[in-house]
């Protein structure tokens, strides 16, 4: 006999059964907070998905940087390949994969910028390393060499030698309006279960379906 704990579903962790959930902001609430507790490595981290002109799909990573009933906020380069997509066709879906949760969060909906207030208050925490590569760096356009990259940081370091680094006037932060939420938890035998919330808009109320999985 092992003196061992035995190992707890993840479908343990949240008390009750989430698929009676209601509403899906405090399901994801719960859900983020127990993904930070359980994933080692960047549970804020999500794909963002956008369309190009030709509405050919793109994903990439970014990082959840805030969420409350309006959306989920990601900060980025807004000349980067995203920062243009969503400039055109501001729609976004993101997904998060919790793998040591086996839970998958999904959602999309319209895309607005954050306040350039807001932009500015979070600029400000991020390390002044950080905030000097957001001057130094042209995301997503072609790079000579890495040289010239270390080159650029060299330039902006000796610029902002004193005092706080302000924000780049093209580095910014975008919220996405969730429309549709769904929350997927690995079950058993691929016998998983899904939840979807829906709503028309964000003034409307949510209405909640559960899927086959
Ligand atoms: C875990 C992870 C987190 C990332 N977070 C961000 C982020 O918050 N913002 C960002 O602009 N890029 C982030 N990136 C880099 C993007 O995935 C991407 O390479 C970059 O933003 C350029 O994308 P684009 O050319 O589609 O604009 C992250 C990458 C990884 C792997």
């Amino acid at each position: 006999m092992s003196d061992a704990a035995p190992i707890e579903h993840p479908t343990r962790l949240t008390a009750g059964d989430f698929t009676e959930a209601e509403e899906p902001l405090r399901l994801f609430t719960a859900w983020f907070a127990e993904a930070k507790r359980a994933e080692p490595v960047n549970p804020e981290a999500m794909t963002l998905a956008t369309v190009d002109a030709d509405g050919m799909p793109n994903a990439r990573m970014v990082l959840l940087k805030g969420f409350d009933e309006r959306g989920f906020v990601f900060y980025t380069n807004l000349d980067s390949i995203k920062g243009r997509e969503l400039d055109a066709t501001p729609k976004a879906a993101l997904t998060f994969y919790w793998k040591s949760l086996q839970r998958q969060v999904r959602l999309r909906g319209h895309v607005e910028p954050v306040s350039k207030e807001e932009a500015d208050a979070y600029f400000a925490t991020r390390s002044r390393m950080a905030q000097i590569g957001a001057w130094a760096s042209k995301q997503s356009a072609p790079l000579e060499s890495r040289l010239a990259f270390e080159k650029a940081i060299a330039i902006e370091t000796a610029k902002f030698a004193l005092g706080a680094v302000p924000r780049p006037p093209n580095w910014s932060g975008f919220r996405v309006a969730p429309i549709e939420i769904e929350f997927w938890q690995e079950r058993p035998f691929r016998l998983h279960d899904r939840i979807v919330f829906a709503r028309e808009n964000m003034h409307a109320p949510w209405t909640k379906r559960r899927l086959y999985p």
